[in-house]
């Protein structure tokens, strides 16, 4: 069942603006069997370049390489080599939710592969999860979620990319859960019962209040944010809410040269993309604390393999966060002036989609 809001305003007319993947809609990602006409590919260079491109027939792929004709990819097997015209060779294979997510058309920056994947796990997206996710941008991490199985409702401010959204989900995923809300996530949440709150917007401190009408109890929020003043900022909001088991983290994808006898780090990596925090929605008790944990009480993960994520432990870290609280009426919120925090825009690392 997909999540709603409010059918019956919809339906009347007087509800928000609703996007969803057309009916019947094919997905692109996932397909097997040799290339066809219309389908996507990645066409990869020696240096490992990746290009995602649209085969049809008659049509041509050019690069500084020279010139691959499309007609020598379709009816080919996946992982098959190509030569160009200029004899510069190309493996070609389909593209993957990660290839996707780098290449294709975008409004608003999109979350990375690397991140995508911890806020799946993170906030423990499933198949059947009711998730409302605010804002989707260029629809990135709701194809993610999709992937994993979950019901997704977006809502989004701007209607140009909820539209970019849409369309790529259903370009890649075809008829899936999905529906796009234009509505503003600060003013309230009409869905309730909902599995999961996932946000990538600059000011998630503002959702709390409605996170905890619209979420069941134990319910996860996660939200992604690229400074720590913003997240020092929701950490604070949330040590005053009914959310519990507080927990903020990064991810940094550091890969690797490996060739011959020189194994070492690769010179450059992308050293920062944005923060993630996870807490949970708890019935508070009679003295207004959640679940033996002071609210926004900390898990903590210093011992490895000491305890699952979500196990009550003692709230150790609770009182080295007070100092920051004390701080945060006073710290600025970089990136809270543009509505994506500051990441709007934003080129793709090694280009786009060639159509
Ligand atoms: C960084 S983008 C999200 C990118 C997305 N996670 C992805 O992976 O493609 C932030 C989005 O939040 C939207 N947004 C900002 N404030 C909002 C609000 N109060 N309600 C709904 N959407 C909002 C912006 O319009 C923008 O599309």
């Amino acid at each position: 069942m997909l999540v709603g809001s409010d059918p019956a305003a919809d339906r009347a007319g007087a509800g928000p603006r609703v996007l969803a993947p057309p009916a019947g809609a094919r997905p692109a990602l996932g397909r097997r069997g040799p290339f066809q006409d219309g389908e996507r590919a990645v066409f990869v260079d020696p240096k490992q370049r990746r290009y995602l491109v649209a085969l049809r027939a008659g049509s041509s792929f050019h690069t500084h390489a020279g010139i691959v004709h499309h007609d020598a990819v379709i009816g080919r097997e996946e992982g098959s080599t190509v030569t160009g015209t200029t004899g510069r060779r190309f493996l070609v294979l389909r593209p993957t939710l990660a290839d996707v997510v780098l290449k294709m058309p975008r409004g608003a920056q999109v979350i990375y592969p690397k991140d995508l994947g911890a806020i799946v796990v993170g906030a423990d997206i499933g198949p059947g999860a009711r998730v409302l996710e605010a804002g989707v941008g260029s629809g990135a991490l709701s194809m993610a979620m999709l992937r994993a199985g979950a019901d997704v409702l977006g809502y989004e401010l701007r209607q140009d990319f909820a539209e970019r959204a849409v369309a790529n989900v259903s370009t890649w995923l075809g008829e899936v859960p999905y529906r796009v809300e234009l509505r503003d996530v600060y003013d309230g949440i009409a869905a309730t019962g909902l599995d999961r709150i996932v946000l990538d917007l600059p000011e998630p401190w503002r959702v709390l209040p409605h996170a905890a009408g619209a979420l069941r109890p134990g319910g996860i929020l996660l939200a992604y944010l690229p400074t720590i003043n913003q997240t020092a900022t929701l950490r604070d909001a949330l040590s005053r809410s009914p959310f519990a088991l507080a927990e903020t983290w990064e991810v940094l994808r550091r890969t690797w040269h490996v060739e011959a006898r020189s194994v070492r780090p690769d010179h450059r990596m992308v050293a920062h993309t944005g923060f993630l925090t996870v807490a949970r929605l708890v019935v508070p008790d009679a003295d207004g604390a959640a679940d033996g944990v002071p609210a926004g009480g900390a898990h903590t993960d210093a011992v490895p393999g000491d305890a699952l994520p979500g196990d009550a432990v003692p709230a150790v870290e609770a009182a080295a966060a007070t100092p920051e609280r004390a701080q945060a009426g006073t710290w600025g919120r970089e990136g809270a002036g543009t509505a994506d925090g500051g990441r709007q825009g934003g080129e793709p690392p090694d280009g786009s989609e060639q159509a």
